[in-house]
């Protein structure tokens, strides 16, 4: 495979035939915010946080989508480009609840000087279920003077992980690892259009009656936090939450032959959630039910809870 010659900010460059706008410019040092990108995924181009712009073209691209050709000139912090990045910010942050981002797409957003209050206080959240019975085409103008936000009750219906879609900027991450880039259950879809626009099941049944599997799966790649394990949420309501505090360590499923590698959370000696890396060859990130949720025989709880921290995550379990 021969390099493709082009310049990124007025430097040339040199980068593999088939290689992405974002990967060339990460190779060159020069890294763009990227929010529904992620490594082991099909680009969806949804956010649009990742825009530069290519000299001779119409608009701003998707970096993270965008195939590097010959003789490409990228901009990638344009007065175009910035302003684009920060009104997505915006828009986005003045709607949804990013409290629980990565730090680093914090810091993308004060490197905008993102204002999300900017478009006026914020409408009230919306009753459980209002937007999930929104029709296509039947949107309603917003209050006046108010932002319209996905403001909704959490969505707790098992005991494995919460739905808190007040925090979803629907970057269609959860519905490709659900689908055809890992889990190929397709349990879960985008319904409805525009701002109305929700993850939702097949005919919108509870989570409970739809395909969904539980792998959690989904719950790996979100990068808002509006998915997560029942127990971080519950550790996080009683104020138990100390990320900082736990430690990380590998280790093989236990479970089948396929070796699978975890991250076990531990946190006061209790395993309080379970990832894979993302780089590895077996799982690219992903698991089963019983590699991410089956960690229970290791410390039963049960009559054993009497620290605060065993009573939230056995309550969890039970609720
Ligand atoms: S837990 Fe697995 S099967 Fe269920 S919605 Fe998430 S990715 Fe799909
Ligand atoms: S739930 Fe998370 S992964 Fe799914 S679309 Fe919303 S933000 Fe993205
Ligand atoms: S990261 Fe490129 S469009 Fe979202």
């Amino acid at each position: 495979m021969s390099d493709v010659q082009l310049t990124i900010d007025g430097a040339a460059a040199s980068v593999p035939e088939g290689a992405t706008i974002l990967e060339a410019c990460r190779a060159e040092g020069r890294d763009q915010p990227t929010l529904c990108y992620l490594e082991t995924l099909t680009p969806v181009n949804t956010c649009r946080v990742c825009v530069v712009q290519v000299a001779g073209s119409r608009t701003l691209v998707p970096s993270c989508s965008r195939v590097v050709e010959e003789g490409m000139e990228i901009s990638t912090d344009s007065p175009a480009v910035r302003q684009t990045r920060k009104m997505v910010f915006e828009f986005l942050a003045s709607s949804v609840d990013m409290s629980l981002v990565e730090d680093q797409t914090q810091q993308w957003m004060d490197h905008y000087e993102v204002d999300p209050t900017r478009f006026g206080p914020a409408a009230p959240d919306s009753p459980a279920g209002a937007r999930d019975a929104r029709h296509a085409g039947h949107h309603a103008p917003p209050l006046a003077g108010l932002t319209e936000t996905v403001a909704q009750p959490v969505k707790i219906d098992n005991e494995l992980y919460v739905r808190d879609y007040a925090k979803c900027i629907l970057c269609y991450k959860c519905v490709e690892a659900c689908g055809p880039d890992a889990q190929n259950t397709f349990a879960i879809q985008v319904a409805g259009r525009g701002f109305d626009a929700r993850i939702s099941t097949e005919f919108d049944v509870a989570l409970t009656d739809s395909a969904c599997v539980y792998c959690g799966n989904c719950i790996g790649v979100c990068p808002t936090g509006a998915l997560m394990f029942r127990s971080e949420y519950e550790l996080r309501a009683a104020e138990l939450w100390r990320e900082d505090e736990q430690s990380v360590t590998r280790t093989v499923c236990s479970f089948c032959g396929v070796g699978c590698n975890l991250e076990l959370h531990v946190q006061d000696n209790r395993i309080v959630k379970v990832t894979s890396p993302i780089d590895h060859s077996v799982t690219s990130g992903h698991l089963c039910i019983k590699g991410r949720f089956g960690y229970e025989y290791v410390q039963e709880l049960g009559d054993l809870a009497t620290t605060p921290i065993d009573i939230v995550l056995a309550a969890a379990r039970t609720s």
